[in-house]
């Protein structure tokens, strides 16, 4: 394969690789060392000290946070508020969009089961109605059908970038276009797109983008974050506010804080924060134009192989595929499957296909998911498609003839 991406030098750097093929960045990626060290190194400083001591002692790292998700998103700094997971980060922003009885809220049909389950709350809470558009056949949103359900009641308009459990990519930036034009706020869950891909919201035309730390880019389990593009903040009526969201005035008025911080809670963990401002500066460090010719190499030749082998069923949707690969292999039970390969060390994942708001549930209903990053080698690879191989025929061998 070739790549601009120096592969050993990123395996060095991530002490997982020496240990297991991992294949697993959609669910959470192996970490850098980098990231592990920041986070322990504070929790060290927080045993020492104490919390708000060492929070006092770390602030000039923790703001630096701001200005490195900033540059991955190509936003401002105050636009950016850190979250504990994507979903928390999509909830604060969907329930904080005011909404009253016969709005409607436009989603696609490959959204993540807690968004969607966020959204039905939110259209009991306050009587809008959530309306999932049209897919085109290849499963990506249908632009013509998205453009014709932005009438006047339409108030937000939901996509997800990645979705978890389907190679595709999402027509995010020809969506931006769509609710750019008719004026309607645009909501993006970047969760699975963000550290394999360029993400950048002024090319994408969003006025809300959710990510998780995880996943692809790296960072450690619990991290989130949430963007709100500054003349869209003052448009949302926070759901909820503490004493670091917002002061209460002598008049018992509540003020809320001047830019998106206003999302974030008092409590969060500040170690896993320093570990996730890690993770974005060593994605930068890569580019992530690299990191996506990397991926996406690594997704076309699992791609490619795997549906040679016999009964290997490939399960992707779009036209721009992710570094996600879903597939099935005919007759047999992909938990089983994917318990087989765990005890071998070689670590993918299962995900089940929800079910849409209306309509049949999708079939298969579960798939197995191969998700490599940047740092897996051919090696990986090569070991990932001869044990499935192996198991795949050793089934057949079973068979009556
Ligand atoms: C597309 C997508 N959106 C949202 C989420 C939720 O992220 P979190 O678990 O950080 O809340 C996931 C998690 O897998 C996801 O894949």
């Amino acid at each position: 394969m070739s790549t601009r991406l120096d592969v050993a030098t990123a395996r060095a750097q991530t002490p997982g690789c020496a240990a297991v093929v991992h294949l697993d960045a959609a669910g959470a990626a192996l970490p850098p060392r980098a990231v592990t060290e920041s986070v322990i190194e504070h929790l060290r400083l927080e045993e020492r000290v104490g919390g708000y001591r060492a929070a006092e002692l770390s602030a000039e790292r923790y703001e630096r946070i701001y200005d490195q998700l900033a540059t991955l998103l190509g936003c401002d700094r105050d636009e950016i508020a850190l979250t504990d997971s994507c979903t928390r980060a999509f909830q604060l922003a969907a329930h904080s969009v005011p909404l009253r009885p016969g709005d409607r809220v436009l989603i696609s049909r490959a959204e993540y089961a807690s968004n969607v389950i966020g959204l039905v709350q939110l259209s009991r809470r306050t009587g809008a109605e959530i309306v999932p558009v049209q897919t085109a056949p290849d499963g990506t949103v249908d632009l013509e059908a998205f453009a014709r359900a932005l009438d006047e009641r339409a108030r937000l308009v939901v996509l997800t970038h990645v979705p978890s459990n389907d190679g595709m990519v999402n027509r995010a930036r020809e969506v931006g276009r769509i609710t750019r034009a008719a004026g309607i706020p645009f909501l993006l869950d970047a969760c699975q797109s963000i550290g394999q891909m360029p993400v950048d919201v002024e090319d994408i035309g969003c006025e809300l983008l959710v990510g998780a730390g995880r996943k692809f880019l790296r960072g450690p389990r619990g991290t989130g974050f949430l963007y709100v593009r500054r003349t869209f903040l003052e448009r949302l009526d926070p759901v909820m506010l503490d004493l670091v969201g917002a002061r209460i005035d002598g008049s018992g008025q509540i003020v809320p804080r001047s830019g998106v911080r206003r999302f974030e809670p008092f409590e969060r963990s500040v170690a896993l924060c320093l570990g996730l401002g890690a993770a974005v500066e060593h994605a930068l460090g890569w580019g992530l134009d690299a990191i996506q010719e990397r991926v996406l190499e690594l997704a076309e030749r699992l791609r490619r192989e795997l549906s040679a082998l016999p009964g290997v069923r490939l399960c992707d949707g779009g036209t721009q595929k992710s570094a996600i690969v879903t597939f099935i292999v005919e007759g047999k039970d992909v938990d089983e499957l994917r318990e087989q390969l765990a005890r071998e060390g070689v670590l993918l994942w299962t995900t089940g296909r929800h079910a849409p708001l209306d309509g049949p549930p999708p079939e298969p209903s579960r798939v197995l998911r191969a998700s490599p990053h940047y740092y897996s080698d051919d090696d990986d690879l090569d070991r990932f498609l001869a044990l499935l191989s192996a198991t795949i025929s050793r089934r057949s061998a079973g068979r009556a003839p």
